[in-house]
């Protein structure tokens, strides 16, 4: 039987959330815990999948009913992302999909994203369609778009390109970073966000305060831009710095948590060169960048005040076969 396997990572947002889905660029790294997806081909013109991660032991039905009645949330991103692949390249055969994950979708690391991407490379290394990879976000933006109708698309991003990107909304500007290690501790607030309540939550304050959130997204823009010259030039002390003022915007656009808060302040507390939450907040990670020597004391510091330390590399390749 005719398969393959595909790797994509998540990824964390280092600064620049909420603004970028307004039209204003981010920062984001990719992270070395990766989701797998395995695509063979099914004569039986059937779509089956497996993903024992999410508790799907074979979710199987004909492809003509793809996207058709209520799809599960752990099947729709892998289900849409080959309806609409093969929409646009149309085969006869079914496919069977097994998905696995390094990662806990709780995280927020962007494990629907990692999937899609990791759905529509095997898809276009299966059937031989060669797609470049800014034909790929098309695809898996649409796919993310039609499931949730909001986001930026950074996520997928990631997920395609890896490394550290400077990212502008729907991919109208997707940059690489040349830098190798970030000197980044991420710590996990043990509760699990959901992006477009948080997307929603922000539109609102941005409905009755129009000026004033525009004036902050424009200010984090150029907080996003002299943070991408300071990764540049390795500059960790002014990283932090602007860290610390996103986190401050991000405050009062009432996204960051009691339990958020409180593991940056502790990990700001234990020296680091600077601190914010990480995605759309409610929830998810807090990021923190410190120097070596004091890295266990902000390790420490983020337990302490009620948080996870995920250990995690950045900056990690993107969309891969798998042998
Ligand atoms: C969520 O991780 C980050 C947001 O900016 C949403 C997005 O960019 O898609 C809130």
């Amino acid at each position: 039987m005719k398969y393959i396997t595909v790797s994509a990572p998540g990824k964390l947002m280092l600064l620049g959330e909420h603004a970028v889905v307004y039209n204003h660029p981010c920062l984001v790294t990719a992270v070395g815990q990766r989701m797998r997806v395995t695509a063979a081909i099914d004569e039986r013109s059937n779509f089956t999948l497996v993903a024992k991660n999410v508790g799907i032991h074979g979710h199987e039905k004909p492809m003509s009913d793809l996207g058709k009645g209520n799809v599960e949330k752990n099947v729709r991103f892998v289900e849409i992302a080959v309806k609409n692949f093969a929409e646009k390249f149309p085969f006869k055969e079914g496919v069977r999909i097994e998905t696995t994950s390094e990662f806990s979708s709780h995280l927020g690391f962007g494990s629907s994203s990692a999937v899609t991407v990791c759905m529509i490379k095997a898809l276009s290394e299966l059937f031989s369609v060669k797609l470049e990879n800014k034909e790929i976000f098309e695809l898996a933006y649409k796919t993310v778009l039609d499931i949730q109708g909001k986001g930026s698309g950074f996520d997928i991003a990631a997920a395609i390109y890896g490394g550290t990107l400077y990212f502008v909304t729907g991919g109208k500007e997707i940059k690489q970073l040349a830098i190798k290690n970030l000197p980044m501790v991420v710590g996990y607030s043990r509760v699990k966000a959901d992006t477009v309540v948080l997307i929603n939550k922000v539109a609102e304050v941005s409905k009755k305060y129009p000026v004033v959130v525009d004036s902050m997204y424009r200010n984090i823009e150029k907080i996003v831009k002299l943070g991408a010259k300071a990764l540049r030039e390795k500059d960790w002390i002014t990283f932090g710095q602007l860290m610390n003022m996103n986190q401050g915007f991000l405050e009062s656009l009432g996204v960051s948590t009691w339990r958020l808060s409180s593991m940056i302040y502790a990990a700001r507390d234990a020296e680091a060169y600077g601190a914010k939450l990480s995605g759309a907040g409610g929830g998810d990670c807090m990021i923190a960048f410190t120097s070596d020597e004091k890295k266990q004391g902000v390790i420490d510091a983020i337990t302490r005040a009620g948080g996870e330390y995920i250990d995690v590399a950045t900056n990690v390749e993107g969309v891969r076969i798998e042998i």
